[in-house]
């Protein structure tokens, strides 16, 4: 989602004259997006910086130019007026739900009083409502916010605390930003929210209409060819949207649904709110709808409480889904949240060896799971050029990234149909079947 925020930030200021620079070293204005739910997420923002600093520092010795620096994303909602305290040459700090404002919050800057804008408000005028509509460049693939938020409060988990109350974006404003990607040459939407499956709004009939079906009303777009989403939360796995992944042919074969543990003790603890045997059902139902789908899902290992016993449950819940990719975690405190002051954590090397159990066996799956793709024929949508001569590198409908060779200079893209001739832990090899 800060992708999506960071090239929304971009939109929003290229009719002030700004436009994106990969260099730091003669930046007018620099833009920290900070993410919050990795571990240590406030330490790296102040270290970064520091090194930020160090950049504006030479550069207004060398050419007496003054950098703007604004700290933007999760970390700024939470530290707010911490920031300045404690780096006070940074001029804005804003919350993801105010970076509309930026254009604003940069106009106030000013270079002999040092004023100091900050603005982490939970507005009550959709940001997106006053996000600008100008969308002019992104690649093949683009991500689309629909929803924003959580109410579901993990007590691991700092996202309702950063990024506020479950919020669903309406239709109409989906579908105009849909449209406009289509024009700048997307192919492919992937749909954003922190429980995107838990988006509703009022449809066309007036009904209220879930995820389901606005992706039913998004694949009526003709150019739009493949259409994703994530995260999901098994809570939200409504049969829609379940039936989506049969009868949508541009709806992609993948579904990531986090289920942390397979403990029903430590799901409790955590406040997921559903048991281990309710995720499997799940599974099981989209696997019914569609027996092809890839599934990948998120886990925690040392969750305070968590016992040899727990682990184990978790580790036979890996068995029993067969996962295509995942990712996992080892606890670590979030600041303000629950699961920060609960006693019983567990001691960072039981942590470390139940990482390693679990990487191991997701590790495993995801081979499996590539190497079945031998010798199958897939359409991948082109993305970009790889580092090898004549390579190029696209994503199968399973979400891999798989390389090929073609002396055709412009396939970016384009879909091209490929026989999968090789496969490794991350990526597969293919080589191209259509006429190109
Ligand atoms: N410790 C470890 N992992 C966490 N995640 C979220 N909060 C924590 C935490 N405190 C992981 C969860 C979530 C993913 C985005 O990050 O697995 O699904
Ligand atoms: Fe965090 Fe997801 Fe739980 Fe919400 S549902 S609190 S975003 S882990």
């Amino acid at each position: 989602m800060n992708f999506y925020d960071s090239e929304r930030m971009t939109d929003l200021l290229k009719p002030h004259g700004y436009q994106l620079d990969d260099n730091e070293d003669d930046a007018d204005l620099i833009v920290l997006n900070t993410c919050h739910i990795r571990e240590k997420a406030v330490e790296k923002t102040y270290s970064e910086l520091g090194r930020i600093r160090v950049k504006i520092n030479t550069r207004k010795e060398k050419t007496g130019k003054r950098s703007i620096v604004a700290v933007a994303g999760c970390v700024a909602q939470a530290q707010g007026k911490e920031i300045i305290k404690r780096s006070p040459w940074v001029d804005i700090v804003v919350g993801p739900q105010s970076y509309q404002n930026l254009p604003e919050l940069i106009a106030k800057v000013d270079p002999v009083n040092k004023n100091k804008n900050i603005n982490i408000d939970f507005p009550t005028v959709p940001k997106f409502d006053q996000l600008n509509a100008n969308i002019e460049e992104r690649g093949p693939s683009a991500f689309l916010t629909i929803q924003e938020g959580c109410d579901k409060f993990c007590t691991f988990c700092v996202v309702p605390y950063t990024r506020g109350a479950e919020y669903s974006r309406p239709l109409k404003s989906i579908i105009d930003e849909a449209k406009q990607l289509i024009d700048v040459g997307v192919k492919e939407i992937t749909l954003l929210g922190q429980n995107v499956n838990a988006w509703c709004s009022k449809g066309l009939d007036n009904r209220n209409w879930g995820l389901g079906k606005l992706i039913d009303e998004l694949a009526k777009i003709n150019d739009l060819k493949f259409i994703r989403y994530t995260t999901s939360h098994p809570l939200d796995m409504d049969i829609e949207l379940i039936k989506s992944h049969r009868d949508n042919k541009k709806l992609m074969p993948y579904l990531h649904l986090p289920v942390q543990s397979g403990s029903d003790n430590v799901l409790k603890l955590m406040n997921r709110k559903h048991s281990a045997k309710e995720y499997l059902k799940i599974i099981e139902k989209v696997r019914n709808y569609n027996p092809k789908i890839a599934i990948s899902g998120d886990f925690i290992v040392g969750f305070p409480g968590e016992s040899e016993k727990d682990h184990l449950l978790t580790i036979s819940l890996i068995k029993q889904v067969n996962y295509a990719q995942a990712y996992s975690f080892k606890y670590s405190k979030r600041p303000g949240t629950p699961g920060s002051v609960f006693l019983n954590q567990v001691n960072e090397d039981t942590k470390n060896l139940r990482l390693h159990e679990v990487q191991e066996l997701l590790r495993s799956q995801q081979l499996s799971f590539n190497k079945n793709t031998i010798n199958s024929t897939m359409k991948v949508l082109v993305l970009k050029k790889g580092k090898k001569k004549y390579q190029y590198i696209g994503r199968s409908p399973y979400n891999q990234s798989v390389y090929f060779s073609s002396k055709n200079e412009n396939l970016i893209g384009s879909f091209i149909d490929l026989s999968i001739t090789d496969a490794f832990q991350n990526s597969l090899t293919g080589n191209i079947l259509s006429d190109f």
